[in-house]
């Protein structure tokens, strides 16, 4: 949630901050700005919109001058989006510009003491605050002043710091929010996210909680927040810069959609040896995965959807009981749980306040926390007791696909795993269970080889008003993610029904022509579902219908089927998810949708 990039060195400042915040812009994107020091003083530039208002009312930054500076691409969380309250923000007499990711929770309070000594405010950020805190408590002495209101601020901060009076250094500190310095030759950087810098450095220090760094052209210091030296590793990134491009996609969206097999065959690969599933990166032992009498999972979005699946999947092979939450809402319900429960956390990012604040709830009450993650060292990865990651590379679009797809294989791998441990599976479906797992990077594939027909199937839908996506079991569990697929990029409206649920009220919303998404891939319930298909029809539904080959009866209570490969029924998801993706995909990109960065929302949701 909102994008930061800083660079020190030679070369002109703002041309690089530009490029590097417009690799971000999938982290927020309604203003943006820079600030560069030109020696003399500080330039400021920032626009209303997307990166491109900015690009282009600049020139790309070649018509702002300095070797130093701070950029920012916003979401909006304190004041509305506008050039005013667009980042970075200056202190009153200018001697001070910051950047600014995460909340600052008492910034109300701090804002009236700070304008009862005479100090305006002209925007309604709560950044803007730190901005007035530095340039009050200034001492000349930046490293010392910076320490000094940090114990002020209440929240979590990621923030670039620039001094009038140092042209030739930047200060980087965090709290809460993630926060990277690139390492250069001869210059230096500073990011929120790796793909800002990557085509730059591969070689970067992550800050930790309260750690400061210094950042100069030819230096680089982190001190902690006692102003103690602290040394850090450098860390590589692996991933190229090709990772983090289209590669020829219209969208990264349609891209991570397509790289969907390799996402899942790289989560399981390694993990599956001589035909056992292997998770040595654990610590929870056979003898805790025994004691546990309950599983507790949390997460948010499409994380959370992923949690919905997992529960159908661990009661039926573990027989234990599982609680899902929405993580934003699991600490502050008082859970009822102890050292006798395994939570379960979910997230892409790793960095996701609701989900980080619901596992230290967690961990509080005594629970061990096992995370899933894709992002390698985020907050939440490093706090979990146990990390198990997703290898599904770097996810850009801000609707998750990918990543998605890459939980659910680790969901699959836990229980299959944990049900061994706990006797409740047999050899022969062990067995089975592990040669579908193999099987489903390629059956995905069979699935995205139907694109052309799909995006058919887009083209005669993409102007319906409302869809309701309906299924019974395993397949209610994924209609939620069909569903938040749809309206986070087409913004058509569209809700999740339990299938026999639709009767109890929502029914009445159908009429003629409203387009159903009926999933019936779980054969179990395949006859109870069609009979809940033909009540809508009767009630002029346009049914389109998804599920596996050879369920010919599909065909007759629905205007057109999309069919899935068979696989077991505990990974049905990881195929029919596939086709809801690239259905959404396409209605959005006929109906002319910005896709990759829908409006109001971001990748990554870095406040309460
Ligand atoms: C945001 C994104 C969603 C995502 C959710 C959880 O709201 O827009 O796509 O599912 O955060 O993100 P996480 O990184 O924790 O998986």
């Amino acid at each position: 949630m909102c994008g930061i990039v800083g660079y020190i060195g030679d070369e002109q400042a703002a041309p690089i901050l530009i490029k590097g915040l417009e690799k971000l812009k999938y982290r927020g994107y309604d203003s943006a700005g820079v600030c560069t020091n030109d020696g003399e003083k500080f330039i400021v530039e920032k626009e209303k919109g997307k990166i491109e208002v900015l690009q282009k009312y600049t020139d790309d930054g070649k018509n702002i001058a300095g070797n130093a500076g701070i950029g920012h691409t916003r979401w909006a969380t304190h004041g509305e989006p506008s050039k005013i309250n667009a980042h970075p923000h200056l202190s009153q007499s200018e001697s001070f510009a910051v950047v600014h990711n995460g909340i600052i929770e008492n910034y109300m309070e701090l804002k009236q003491e700070l304008s009862e000594k005479g100090i305006v405010f002209c925007s309604s950020t709560d950044t803007e605050v730190i901005a007035q805190l530095l340039e009050y408590y200034d001492n000349g002495d930046l490293l010392d002043t910076v320490t000094k209101i940090m114990p002020l601020m209440k929240g979590s901060y990621a923030l670039g710091i620039m001094y009038k009076e140092k042209p030739d250094e930047i200060i980087a500190v965090r709290k809460g929010s993630p926060l990277i310095i690139g390492i250069g030759e001869n210059e230096n950087y500073l990011a929120s996210d790796v793909p800002a810098i990557l085509d730059k450095t591969r070689k970067i220090y992550r800050l930790d909680n309260e750690e400061i760094a210094v950042i100069k052209r030819d230096s680089i210091t982190v001190y902690d927040a006692e102003k103690n030296v602290v040394e850090k590793p450098v860390e590589t990134i692996e991933w190229s810069m090709d990772a983090a491009e289209k590669d020829g996609y219209e969208h990264f969206m349609l891209k991570e959609i397509m790289e969907q097999p390799k996402a899942v065959h790289n989560t399981i690969a390694e993990r599956i040896r001589d035909g056992r599933i292997v998770l040595d990166e654990i610590k929870l032992t056979p003898e805790q995965i025994r004691n546990f009498d309950k599983i507790n999972i949390v997460a948010c979005g499409s994380a959370y959807h992923v949690g919905v699946v997992a529960k159908y999947i661990f009661e039926k092979l573990l027989r234990k009981p599982v609680e899902v939450d929405v993580a934003s809402e699991f600490k502050y319900r008082d859970p009822i749980i102890n050292e006798k429960t395994l939570t379960i956390v979910i997230s892409q990012s790793g960095e996701t306040a609701d989900t980080k604040e619901a596992m230290q709830e967690a961990q509080k009450k005594g629970s061990y926390a096992v995370a899933i993650v894709n992002v390698v060292g985020s907050a939440i990865a490093v706090g979990a007791d146990d990390v198990i990651y997703t290898l599904a590379g770097p996810e850009i679009a801000v609707a998750t696909t990918k990543a998605y797809s890459a939980q659910l294989a680790v969901i699959y791998m836990m229980a299959i795993y944990f049900g061994d441990i706990l006797g409740k599976i047999s050899e022969q479906d062990y067995k089975n269970y592990v040669s579908e797992l193999l099987a489903l990077p390629e059956k995905i594939q069979l699935i995205l080889d139907k694109t052309e027909d799909i995006k058919n199937t887009a083209s005669k839908l993409f102007a319906r008003k409302d869809v309701f996506f309906i299924g019974r079991n395993i397949d209610y569990a994924l209609s939620l993610e069909g569903s938040l697929k749809l309206k986070e990029i087409s913004y058509i409206h569209s809700e999740a029904y339990a299938a026999g649920e639709l009767k109890h009220g929502t029914i009445s919303l159908i009429e003629d022509g409203t387009l159903v998404i009926a999933l019936s891939t779980y054969d179990d319930l395949g006859e109870k579902l069609q009979s809940n298909i033909k009540e809508v029809q009767s009630r002029g539904a346009y049914v389109l219908g998804i599920g596996c080959e050879g369920r010919e009866s599909l065909k007759k209570c629905t205007k057109s089927v999309i069919f899935i490969p068979k696989t077991c029924d505990i990974m049905l998801p990881s195929l029919a998810v596939v086709p809801m993706q690239i259905l959404a995909y396409y209605m959005a990109r006929f109906k002319g949708c910005e896709i990759d960065t829908p409006r109001n929302l971001a990748k990554s949701v870095t406040v309460e």
